[in-house]
Parts: C-alpha cells; structure tokens; sequence
C-alpha cells in the first residue's frame, strides 16, 4: 500500500499521523518505509529518536526525498517494501503532487477550526487532476485535533462541507487532541506504545489504522 499523508495546511497533524500509522504497521510486521518529503524533516527525527528508544521493539526505515522525482523514487521503492507511507509538507508542493501520482490513499487531516473552503476546494482540485494519471487515487479527509469535549459535533460540520466536493471522502474514525500524541511525537514513538497507554488515543488511532489498511 502507497499511503500519502498531505495537506496544504501546517500543523494539522500529517506527521503525527504518518508517523503512528508507520509505527503500527512497523508493530504488525510488516515491511514499512516512511517518506518524509518536508525539509522541516520532524518525520526522520522522530524516525531517529525511534532508533534511540528502548520503548520502540519495531524501528521504522525513513528517508528524505524532494523534488520532482519524487515519483519514479517512491515507484521503485514500492517494490522493495510492503507498504509506503509519505509524508508530504503542509502547503502545495510539487512533493505533494507527486505523491498523489503514486499513492493508492490519501488522508488529509483537517481542523475542525479550519474547515475551510479554501483548503478544501484546492485539495479537491488536486485530487482530480492527480486521478487523470491515477485513476485508482483515494483521497479522505480526517478530522484531526478534534476537542475531547463530547458535545462539540465536528464530525456533522465536516460532512456537510464535504458534499460540496467531488474528490473528498471523510473517514470514519476521528483524531482528539490529547497529549499522548505530543509525547510520542518526541520519544519517536506511536501512542500505542506510550507508558502509561492512553486508551483513547490508542483506539482512535486503532481505528484509523483499521480503515487505511482494511483489518
Ligand atoms: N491529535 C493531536 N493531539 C495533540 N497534539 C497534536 C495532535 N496532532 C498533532 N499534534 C501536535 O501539533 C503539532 C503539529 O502536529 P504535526 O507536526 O503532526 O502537524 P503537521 O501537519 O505535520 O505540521 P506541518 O504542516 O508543520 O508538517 C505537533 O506539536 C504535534 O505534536
Ligand atoms: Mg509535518
């Protein structure tokens, strides 16, 4: 599986995303490889406190890749491992578009402050064109930093916004802002393995692992 994590917005949670998702499937056995194509590069430090953790059984391979060649790169590289998660910067590079040419899913995260047309309209405007030459793309977007306050119903406001766009799907599950997410970014670790576990954050993000990679 290509898996590309992106978005034109910062700090929505794309790498925190990348980064568990990676560790998960690293943590079921598989083969994984995370791309981080944002020269901020927070996904090859975390990838580089993984190898100094003792709390981390599974490392998680990364490199850096930018520019155009992106794709023949991620290309080869899918044949070498069984799944490939990208992590692609929060604005409209030519890393994203590339990414979107060559990933079966995408996973958009978004704010619930920042639902915005904007972002979304050229999201989908992406997402189109990128099918012209990957029909089979997917593309989701993930209500990410939700407020752990019950009543507060995101998940309403963000399907009505999206029945405006062709190209968009929303995902099921749904990311809280909690603090385990914080903690596991500088220990380059996935919540899964935080000690003490938060439960919550583990099943949320369980529960998006379980519908990007169908188990
Ligand atoms: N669900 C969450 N709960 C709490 N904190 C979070 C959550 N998701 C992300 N954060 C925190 O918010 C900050 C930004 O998150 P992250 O780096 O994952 O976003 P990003 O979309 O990759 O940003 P950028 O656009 O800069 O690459 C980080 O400090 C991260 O630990
Ligand atoms: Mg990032």
């Amino acid at each position: 599986m290509i898996l590309l994590i992106g978005g034109e917005k910062g700090g929505t949670g794309k790498t925190t995303l990348a980064t568990n998702l990676a560790a998960k499937r690293a943590l079921a056995g598989r083969d994984v490889l995370l791309i981080d194509t944002d020269m901020q590069g927070s996904a090859n430090y975390w990838a580089q406190s993984r190898d100094e953790s003792a709390a981390a059984p599974r490392r998680v391979a990364c490199v850096q890749k930018f520019g155009k060649g992106l794709r023949a790169e991620v290309q080869d590289l899918a044949s070498r491992y069984q799944d490939i998660v990208i992590d692609a910067g929060g604005r409209d590079s030519v890393e994203l578009r590339a990414a979107l040419v060559v990933a079966e899913r995408a996973y958009i995260p978004i704010q619930p402050s920042q639902f915005d047309i904007w972002t979304l309209d050229r999201m989908d405007e992406l997402v189109n064109g990128a099918r012209g030459f990957n029909p089979n793309l997917r593309a989701w977007v993930v209500i990410s930093r939700s407020s752990t306050n019950p009543s507060v119903s995101d998940a309403k406001d963000a399907a009505d916004m999206l029945a405006d766009f062709a190209n968009l799907e929303l995902a099921g599950a749904i990311v809280r802002d909690r603090i385990a997410y914080r903690k596991a970014a500088r220990e380059g670790l996935c919540v899964d393995e935080m000690k003490p576990r938060d439960t919550k954050a583990a099943e949320e993000m369980q529960a998006l692992y379980a519908e990007v990679f169908g188990e």
